[in-house]
């Protein structure tokens, strides 16, 4: 039986993953930095399945913490999966540092500080699975909500070197670029159906991922052409479209 740690686990995403984790019969550590959602949660995947459920508090932003937080989990994790995220107020963002600062801190630094404690652990231990749950944000910085891309373009320039040095330690390390996916973090938003998923969808394919070794995952295949396209458009033609 796996032990996956989910990190980030009261986002809808972490939310619809681990129920399909458990469900499949791991294991699950749940880390969030709200108390009385990973308190019912855990309550209700106890009560739908028979697996083993802890939890957690875990705050992103508090990185002296990371340490001591990893190391008091009850077991040690085969693998663990990180969506804290946050998308921040664009204006706000480019008005104040602080602002600005708290996307990147979240998306990236925060991400980065328990990840780094994660892959020294599994490295010495010889396995393990790591995935990130960044954004196709990342792939090019654009106008709208580039704070928010440049922190998710770090976490992909973190995870694919990630991926290079722990390969010969036999860690697997995925980078998920979700795509549209309908959550609280774009409630109100008008968003393609074809172009966006559910999370139960996401959860779905992060774990066939996790299976088949995939090192990037786009969740829905049109995301990894239209990424493509966006990134080769030349910039003195990029810079003059509204995308
Ligand atoms: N939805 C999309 O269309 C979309 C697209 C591309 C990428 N993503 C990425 O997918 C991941 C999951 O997001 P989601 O769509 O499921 O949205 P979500 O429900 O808003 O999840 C974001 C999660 O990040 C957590 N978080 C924020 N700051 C934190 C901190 N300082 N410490 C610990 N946790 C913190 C939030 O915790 P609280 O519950 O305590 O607020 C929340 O659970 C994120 O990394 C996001 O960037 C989403």
């Amino acid at each position: 039986m796996e032990r996956i740690l989910i990190i980030g686990a009261t986002s809808d995403m972490g939310q619809a993953f681990a129920q399909a984790c458990a469900l499949q019969g791991s294991s699950i550590m749940l880390a969030a930095r709200n108390g009385d959602v990973l308190d019912r949660m855990a309550k209700d995947l106890r009560a739908r399945t028979q697996v083993a459920v802890s939890t957690h508090a875990f705050d992103a932003l508090d990185m002296e913490q990371h340490e001591v937080f990893y190391q008091d989990l009850p077991e040690r994790p085969d693998g663990v999966i990180c969506f804290v995220g946050l998308l921040g107020d664009a204006a706000a963002c480019q008005q104040s540092f602080e602002v600005a600062r708290r996307v990147l801190d979240t998306n990236l630094t925060g991400v980065v500080s328990i990840l780094d404690l994660v892959a020294n652990e599994f490295e010495k231990r010889g396995r393990g699975w790591i995935v990130g749950v960044s954004s196709v944000a990342g792939d090019r910085g654009r106008a709208p909500r580039y704070h928010y891309g440049c922190a998710k373009a770090g976490l992909n320039a973190y995870l694919s070197g990630l991926r290079q040095r722990l390969f010969k330690s036999g860690v697997f390390v995925m980078n998920v670029k979700p795509g549209y996916c309908r959550t609280k973090m774009v409630a109100g938003w008008n968003l393609p159906n074809t172009m966006t998923s559910e999370p139960e969808e996401v959860a779905r394919v992060i774990l066939k991922g996790i299976h088949r070794k995939q090192e990037t995952l786009y969740v829905r295949w049109m995301w990894r052409w239209i990424m493509w396209l966006i990134r080769v458009l030349p910039e003195c033609i990029f810079k003059r479209l509204k995308i």
